[in-house]
């Protein structure tokens, strides 16, 4: 990182001398590194503007979300799912963010009862009467990048996988309670993890969360398996999704050989996952996608 003198103008853009904006605020994030904490970089940091469009392209996230809501129903494909997404997305002016993300072939992620998370649509997937699934939503607008997801439960769902649900949603309630500045995201991971565990579940340890806003996948990588006082310190202007993948037998995954996409609970017992974004503010969090 750049040595800013007192008088130069500040790295946030403000206009304002160093001295006067950031100088305290970086001097405090160096005494946590100093102390041999990972710490963000400026450019981990968003501006106003940057929130701003960020949350402009979460409408539309929020938006498609809540259509797909509206519409999902037994007897329907996810591929149907994949064409709600597309439409809403690109009638709103957004792009879908996952359409040749890496290769992924389509405009969402569907994932059903033991997918844990990367589920293609299909057309041969046809949701059934007790069905669980999670449908991850990212949209591009105006350059910003927006990802959230929800679970949906189709018909008579059993009382247990409901209770997988219920909690992997309470997750994210557990979670937020701390995200505030000069906490560490291990406290954010051991708080919703030990809620995972206490209620019998686990959480996956190789996929996790990221920043996000610019990118469709930025740093730092979020675990919800570690520890408290560990991982980056949060500062205000981070944004980063909470998206812990809950499984209700074992945390060990396995990846679809044929497609390289679908994670799946190698046990083959149902998984859950919501997820939103959220940015660090001065105070505390601000939910800018859900
Ligand atoms: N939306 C997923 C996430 O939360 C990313 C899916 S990557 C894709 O990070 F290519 F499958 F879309
Ligand atoms: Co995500």
């Amino acid at each position: 990182m750049k040595k800013l003198g007192r008088n130069d103008p500040c790295w946030c853009q403000s206009g304002r001398k160093y001295k006067s904006c950031h100088m305290a605020f970086d001097e405090k994030i160096q005494q946590y590194e100093l102390q041999g904490h990972m710490v963000p970089t400026h450019d981990m940091l968003k501006t106003r503007e940057q929130v701003q469009g960020i949350k402009e392209s979460s409408k539309i996230n929020i938006a498609v979300l809540d259509y797909v809501a509206e519409h999902i129903r037994i007897g329907m494909s996810t591929e149907e799912i994949d064409h709600l997404v597309y439409e809403k997305t690109t009638q709103m002016g957004g792009i879908p963010a996952p359409l040749g993300y890496d290769g992924f072939p389509k405009s969402v992620c569907t994932s059903l009862n033991e997918q844990v998370c990367h589920g293609i649509p299909s057309e041969k997937d046809i949701l059934k009467d007790g069905d669980i699934v999670n449908v991850d939503v990212s949209t591009i607008y105006q350059g910003y990048f927006s990802d959230s997801s929800r679970m949906f439960m189709l018909g008579d769902v059993a009382p247990e996988t409901r209770k997988l649900v219920e909690t992997a949603r309470k997750c994210l309630d557990i979670g937020l309670e701390q995200v505030k500045p000069w906490n560490f995201l291990g406290d954010m991971a051991q708080a919703i993890n030990d809620f995972a565990k206490a209620n019998g579940y686990s959480i996956v340890r190789e996929i996790g969360g990221h920043g996000v806003g610019l990118e469709f996948h930025e740093e730092p990588f979020v675990s919800y398996v570690t520890s408290r006082g560990t991982e980056m310190l949060m500062v205000p202007g981070m944004v980063f999704t909470i998206e812990p993948m809950v499984n209700m037998g074992k945390a060990d995954i396995v990846i679809d050989d044929e497609n390289g996409w679908t994670v799946y609970a190698e046990d083959g017992k149902p998984s859950a996952q919501w997820e939103i974004t959220v940015a660090v503010t001065e105070d505390g969090y601000e939910i800018l996608t859900w």
